[in-house]
């Protein structure tokens, strides 16, 4: 990867499972990764986990405290559960200002996690944008695909939707998930995260129903590279 294309990127929540596995194709594809984490002596074990998998011994993996991390990346991506969205947003929003928020979040509500609930302003991704302002792009993206896809080296039976208010932003975050080893799509408007991350739950009732771990999503009609 060229000086120019390398991205820094923090993963919010980098610890979990999600946040991981992202961190694991990143890192492979040669951004330099900050994992974030309330605790960032808790950032540090992960990235010397990460190390530990194969082709990220050398990696750019570093481990700060969650607004640390956001204040010294360029992108930042949030990987928390939907119980602490709104708190972790309204933290972190300073560090946020001018930069893309990749957001994550499924606004799964327990117990009824295979039943779409979503929150008053339409998304949870429509929530993050509304409560950072116009300083920050919310860019929704990866509800879809399981933590266990990530943390493999094959294209996963996956796709990626990316939903935001600009068409730089998506085509920013359309680089990243290509990068990624990951197949993504343009699903343009902000407004249409309600469908992708309405989705999820879609897809945890299928895992229930069909005994599997990690149901997908794949569109059909566009030719592929
Ligand atoms: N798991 C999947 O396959 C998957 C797939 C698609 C989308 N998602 C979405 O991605 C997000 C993360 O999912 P996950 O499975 O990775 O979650 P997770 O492993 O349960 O948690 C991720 C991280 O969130 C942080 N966290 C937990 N409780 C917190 C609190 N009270 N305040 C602040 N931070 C807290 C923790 O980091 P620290 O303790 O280090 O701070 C934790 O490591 C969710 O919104 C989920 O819906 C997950």
């Amino acid at each position: 990867m060229t000086e120019t294309c390398k991205r820094t990127i923090a993963i919010i929540g980098g610890t979990g499972k999600e946040g991981k596995g992202l961190a694991y194709r990143w890192g492979k594809a040669g951004h330099r990764i900050l994992i974030g984490s309330r605790d960032a002596v808790k950032a540090m074990q992960t990235v010397s986990e990460l190390r530990g998998k194969p082709g990220l011994h050398d990696a750019d993996l570093e481990g700060y405290e969650n607004f640390a991390a956001a204040e010294s990346a360029e992108i930042v991506v949030l990987t928390v559960p939907y119980a602490v969205h709104v708190d972790t947003l309204d933290y972190l929003r300073p560090a946020l200002q001018g930069k893309i928020l990749i957001d994550v979040t499924v606004p799964l509500v327990p117990p009824k996690v295979s039943m779409v609930q979503m929150p008053r302003e339409g998304s949870a991704a429509m929530q993050a944008q509304g409560l950072l302002g116009d300083g920050v792009t919310v860019v929704a993206a990866f509800q879809n695909v399981s933590f266990e896809h990530l943390m493999t080296d094959v294209v996963p039976e996956c796709d990626i939707l990316v939903c935001g208010r600009t068409r730089e932003a998506r085509e920013c975050v359309l680089s990243l998930i290509s990068d990624a080893g990951l197949v993504g799509w343009d699903a343009g408007y902000l407004e249409n995260s309600v469908v992708v991350e309405g989705l999820t739950s879609v897809l945890i009732g299928l895992n229930r129903k069909y005994g599997v771990k990690s149901a997908g999503i794949q569109i059909t009609g566009i030719p592929r590279e």
